[in-house]
């Protein structure tokens, strides 16, 4: 049986104070926690999640990698770096990353491969958009974001991988998958996973992200392949966050 994962992600929100007061909250609410749960912050804050967050069970991670060990590439954050601020997780290929900094299949996999070489997990993030969706193609969207970082892993890699099937068009915009929907697209990509090694791919945690909330989260992560949640502005407020993780129970 897998267990269930959510992973808040905050894309570029948050501050200090904000987020000691967040993390306090998450943590007190907490109790017996039967799911896996982490925050992805901006780098900036992973020392504090780092002070805030060891000794409890809420892990952390980044929200992007080089594809590079190190050298001059200003800007950039190396995996090394993330594991050393105690990063556990790391989100690659983020449908706003992929939006804005125009990231290919082939440099999200490269990605992948730099999380693992540093110990960290890559949270493999695939969805199509909207105008995809409506012209058929949105398998072939997600299959092939999937299927160029399967293409760079080893087999032994595919078990210490999660992926995260996030709709476009569900992200931000209240509009959320029906548990159906995002079901039939997960049995896809376990199918997909399963061809690089059938055992591993068992085991692989595949989250739904989009307008996951509260009032949606249990049906969600009701489903068979439905693993858990990446979750966005939900993530921001420690009751719905909290809900979410005990949705996922
Ligand atoms: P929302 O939950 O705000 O729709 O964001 C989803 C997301 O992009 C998480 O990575």
């Amino acid at each position: 049986m897998r267990r269930k994962l959510v992973i808040g992600n905050w894309k570029m929100n948050g501050s200090c104070a904000g987020n000691s007061a967040l993390l306090a909250g998450i943590i007190a609410g907490l109790g017996k926690v039967g799911a896996d749960c982490a925050v992805c912050a901006p780098a900036p804050f992973l020392a504090q999640c780092r002070a805030e967050l060891t000794g409890t069970p809420v892990a952390w991670g980044g929200q992007d990698v080089s594809p590079k060990q190190n050298g001059a590439y200003t800007g950039e954050v190396a995996g090394c770096m993330l594991a050393e601020f105690g990063c556990r997780y790391v989100l690659v290929g983020h449908s706003e990353r992929r939006a804005y900094h125009l990231e290919s299949n082939e440099l999200v996999a490269q990605k992948a491969l730099a999380a693992l070489a540093s110990g960290l997990t890559p949270v493999v993030c695939v969805g199509e958009t909207e105008a995809q969706r409506d012209a058929g193609q949105g398998v072939a969207v997600v299959t092939a974001q999937l299927g160029a970082v399967l293409a760079v892993l080893g087999a032994d890699d595919v078990a210490n991988i999660v992926v995260s099937y996030e709709p476009v068009w569900a992200i931000g915009t209240g509009k959320t998958a029906t548990p159906q929907q995002a079901q039939d697209v997960h049995k896809i990509l376990r199918a997909q996973l399963a061809q690089k090694n059938a055992e591993a791919a068992a085991g692989v945690q595949i989250l739904y992200g989009g307008s996951m909330k509260p009032e949606n989260a249990k049906e969600l992560m009701a489903m068979p392949d439905i693993d858990g949640g990446l979750i966005g502005g939900a993530a921001l407020k420690a009751v719905d966050f909290l809900a979410i993780i005990h949705a996922a129970e």
